[in-house]
């Protein structure tokens, strides 16, 4: 069974993408993944942070005097808590490319235009087949408006790809007013494909130590059908790729996923859980579920669902909402 796709321009013989993560760390593991049917691997990120701390380290290391503004940063991690210094990363492109047969993409992870957006050239110096750029932002100023955000992340990524020449991807949140423009003012700005979504990682409350302590819950399944809505509301309106990522646990995941619209899926709390055996589960269970439905390539499946192609639009739309909320009785 052929599960080969088109994903940013490039060939990949599954649809099987290994999200950004710490799987990235060891090429065993890495080269574990490969021969269990991935078709590519993500890297976990470089972020903005990390990349201005190290040129302050530099700056600090060179000219001694005190940093600038060392409260407005405090609450980022210092340079040196980071797993990853921006050499050894590219480094780990380098080693991973040498491992590994699939495409590699390297993931930076920043919010507004500036130097740091260098390093997606010295990715793709390194030998990453893509960059994929994670737009993660949270506002928490009332004087900042949706409109400035969003400008700063288009042009974000008009510099991103204006610096390479391998294909960008933009990881993005699913909280915007209007996805779907957003993601058409992203490939206006040469964005060749988009990640749904983005994972908020919600701090709880600690009540006794009056607290706010972060945590890393691992997805569940219940997390795919926000990213099933939009990409089957996006599909028929974009050019290029789309990858889900969050919530993708089992056969029947993957395969709502790519009726929906996506050309990949990207994989990490399953794996987590289970272990990159597990990637094998899934492969099988793709290839099994296709022969079953008689469907002979991926493309003849994907966005078979989508909000144009579905037999009831309006199940993705307000219309569902009323009907849902109207159809409880005590
Ligand atoms: C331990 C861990 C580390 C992660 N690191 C990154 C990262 O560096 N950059 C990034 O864009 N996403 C990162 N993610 C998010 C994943 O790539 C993915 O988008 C998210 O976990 C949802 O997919 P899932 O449901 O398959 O886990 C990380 C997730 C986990 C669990």
């Amino acid at each position: 069974m052929n599960l080969s796709t088109d994903y940013l321009g490039l060939k990949l013989r599954t649809p099987f993408v290994i999200g950004a993560s710490p799987f990235c760390e060891s090429t065993a593991v890495a080269r574990q993944l490969q021969d269990g049917g991935a078709g590519a691997l993500v890297m976990r990120s470089l972020f903005e942070e990390q990349i201005d701390a190290e040129s302050r380290a530099l700056v600090h290391h060179l000219e001694t005097p005190a940093d600038s503004n060392p409260e407005a940063l405090s609450y980022f991690p210092q340079f040196s808590e980071y797993l990853l210094s921006p050499e050894r990363y590219l480094g780990q492109i380098a080693d991973l490319k040498r491992a590994l047969t699939i495409p590699v993409i390297a993931s930076l992870n920043g919010t507004r235009p500036g130097g740091w957006t260098d390093y997606a050239r010295r990715f793709e110096q390194a030998g990453a087949d893509a960059i994929e750029l994670n737009l993660y932002q949270l506002v928490t100023d009332a004087a900042t408006t949706a409109d400035s955000v969003e400008s700063e992340m288009v042009e974000t990524v008009r510099q991103v790809v204006r610096s390479v020449q391998v294909p960008v991807a933009v990881k993005i949140s699913p909280f915007h007013t209007s996805p779907a423009q957003f993601v058409t003012a992203l490939e206006g700005a040469g964005a060749k494909g988009v990640v749904l979504f983005n994972r908020f990682y919600q701090p709880d409350f600690n009540i006794e130590e009056m607290v706010v302590s972060p945590q890393l819950a691992l997805s569940d399944r219940s997390e795919l059908l926000l990213r099933l809505r939009w990409l089957a509301i996006i599909s028929p309106q974009m050019r290029g790729s789309l990858a889900a990522t969050g919530g993708v646990h089992t056969t029947t995941d993957v395969v709502k996923a790519l009726l929906a619209g996506a050309h990949t899926v990207q994989l990490v709390s399953v794996l987590l859980r289970h272990g990159p055996r597990f990637l094998t589960t899934l492969v099988n269970g793709l290839q099994d579920w296709l022969r079953e439905h008689e469907y002979e390539s991926l493309d003849q499946l994907r966005g078979a669902m989508s909000h144009r192609r579905c037999p009831d639009p309006a199940a993705f739309e307000r219309a569902n909402y009323i009907r849902i909320l109207q159809s409880w009785r005590v």
